[in-house]
């Protein structure tokens, strides 16, 4: 069953169907799109390798990134079900301004390219997404406020991940389905109807170069993953991909916890707020996972700005209870 096929039999509100349709029909078509470039990228020209600036977050900006920014805004905007966005690779959001776009229901925050570090070594990478209803008039231009929106409020959450295959993983609220990209088609298929994610496994994941430098919590729960002495009487195993998008999917599917929690070059986590925690903080809870800042939920966070960042302690729902029993 294709998504369209899977959408229009799923999704309860009749009312907004239509038009949420279209934005997710725009990130199918920007997303088949960055598939192809990510394909074959080592066989084009100017497609790998380092963009030569920084973004605002300050991090080195590949060639991809921009590629796939700017895939997906155009997508968007042409979609015209989309008032405006907020991307990662953009210091302030866009409005589209367009006469149908200024009437337009939705705005979408996004990370075109999760992972990019490890595009140049042909490992995994993805886009993650949220659709908000927007706040603002109707007819006027998007405002801020549009996108400072607590994560619970999302219509829509999901990511594309780049993987051995495409696959698109998204909830609208009633549970977590995932569609797989068949390349003779370029239709993305219902391959994992309503996916539940383990309440617990023996799979931890977190960038443990930085060990010495967390919080004692944090280290003594990895201590706790590694002992004898835990709920599976030996070590876990350590798995990092090092592309988010990537390490939750596999959380997602086998169980597991990814945690990225404070550090003193990060003192607020590294990860975004807007672009990376809510829309899987959403799909996590789901899909009956639980994601917190190790302390709070993360979909209760009212955010205050666009590039906000949010320690992140996501998975399985028991290993995330279990983690944030050893934070103070
Ligand atoms: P992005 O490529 O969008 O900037 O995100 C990178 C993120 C995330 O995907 C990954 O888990 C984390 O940064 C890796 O950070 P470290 O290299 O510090 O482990
Ligand atoms: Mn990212
Ligand atoms: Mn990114």
């Amino acid at each position: 069953m294709t998504i369209h096929d899977f959408f229009e039999a799923e999704y309860s509100d009749s009312v907004n169907q239509q038009n949420i349709w279209a934005v997710l029909n725009a990130i199918t078509k920007a997303a088949v799109s960055v598939s192809d470039d990510l394909k074959k990228a080592a066989l084009l020209e100017n497609v790998l390798g380092s963009q030569g600036g920084q973004n605002v977050q300050g991090e080195d900006q590949q060639k991809l990134d921009v590629i796939a920014d700017l895939a997906f805004i155009e997508a968007f905007k042409s979609c015209g079900a989309v008032t405006g966005i907020g991307s990662e690779e953009n210091e302030a959001f866009v409005s589209f301004d367009t006469e149908t776009s200024k009437k337009a229901d939705y705005v979408v925050l996004f990370d075109p390219l999760d992972g990019s570090s490890n595009i140049d070594v042909n490992v995994s990478v993805g886009t993650i997404f949220s659709i908000y209803k927007r706040l603002s008039i109707s007819g006027e231009s998007t405002d801020l406020g549009d996108f400072l929106q607590v994560g619970s409020k999302q219509s829509i959450a999901g990511y594309v991940l780049y993987g051995t295959s495409t696959m698109l993983v998204l909830s609208w609220g009633e549970g977590v389905h995932g569609f797989t990209l068949d390349p003779d088609t370029n239709l993305f298929i219902l391959s994992h109807r309503n996916m539940k994610m383990p309440l617990s496994s023996r799979l931890y994941s977190m960038n443990e170069g930085n060990i010495k430098e967390c919080e004692p919590g944090v280290a003594e729960y990895i201590a706790y993953c590694q002992s004898q002495e835990n709920d599976f009487n030996g070590p876990y195993s350590g798995r990092y991909i090092g592309s988010l998008v990537a390490d939750f999917h596999r959380s997602l599917i086998k169980g597991g916890i990814y945690i990225y929690p404070n550090v003193p070059a990060a003192p607020k986590g590294r990860l975004r707020l807007l672009y990376e925690c809510n829309p899987l903080a959403f799909i996590a809870e789901q899909a009956g996972g639980m994601a917190t800042t190790g302390r709070k939920r993360i979909l209760e966070i009212e955010p205050e700005a666009l590039h906000e960042r949010a320690p992140l302690f996501i998975g399985s729902k028991n290993m995330v209870e279990k983690a944030m029993s050893f934070i103070s």
